[in-house]
């Protein structure tokens, strides 16, 4: 897996935030296990708790395109007019992932550019996790 390549295309995700209440703009790039790239980015609402995270718009996008197995997802986000700093997933789109891969091989890159990004499973980020297993 190219880390810069997905970062790239979740730099290109962002362009496309809907984001006129917070003003933080987040863009999304999930790879799935087919090699195929989804895309998201975050839409808000002026019924502020109806608003949509980037990882979730991808993962959205991704499955109700067929593809439910994921191997990582490369995220940036950051205020409009500053440089983007880490910006980690929420809680809930962190357990909307775990649906849909194995958190030990699950990889979440948290980006500022294209070189200079964090890396780590969703297993370090979601230990413990309640997954379809337990449910089904
Ligand atoms: N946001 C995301 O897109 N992803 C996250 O993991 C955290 C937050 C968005 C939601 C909202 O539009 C804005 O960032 C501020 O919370």
């Amino acid at each position: 897996m190219e880390e810069g390549n997905l970062i790239s295309s979740a730099i290109e995700a962002r362009k496309n935030a809907y984001a006129p209440y917070s003003h933080f703009m987040v863009g999304a790039a999930l790879l799935g296990e087919s090699g195929k790239v989804y895309q998201g980015c975050n839409i808000e609402n002026a019924s502020y708790g109806a608003t949509n995270c980037a990882e979730r718009t991808a993962v959205f996008r991704a499955v109700s395109e067929g593809e439910r197995r994921f191997k990582a997802i490369a995220i940036i986000g950051g205020m409009r007019d500053k440089k983007p700093n880490y910006a980690f997933p929420c809680g809930i789109c962190r357990q909307v992932l775990r649906e849909f891969c194995e958190p030990e091989q699950m990889w979440v890159i948290v980006a500022r550019s294209e070189t200079d990004f964090k890396k780590m499973k969703l297993s370090e980020l979601l230990p413990e996790s309640f997954g379809p297993d337990f449910a089904r």
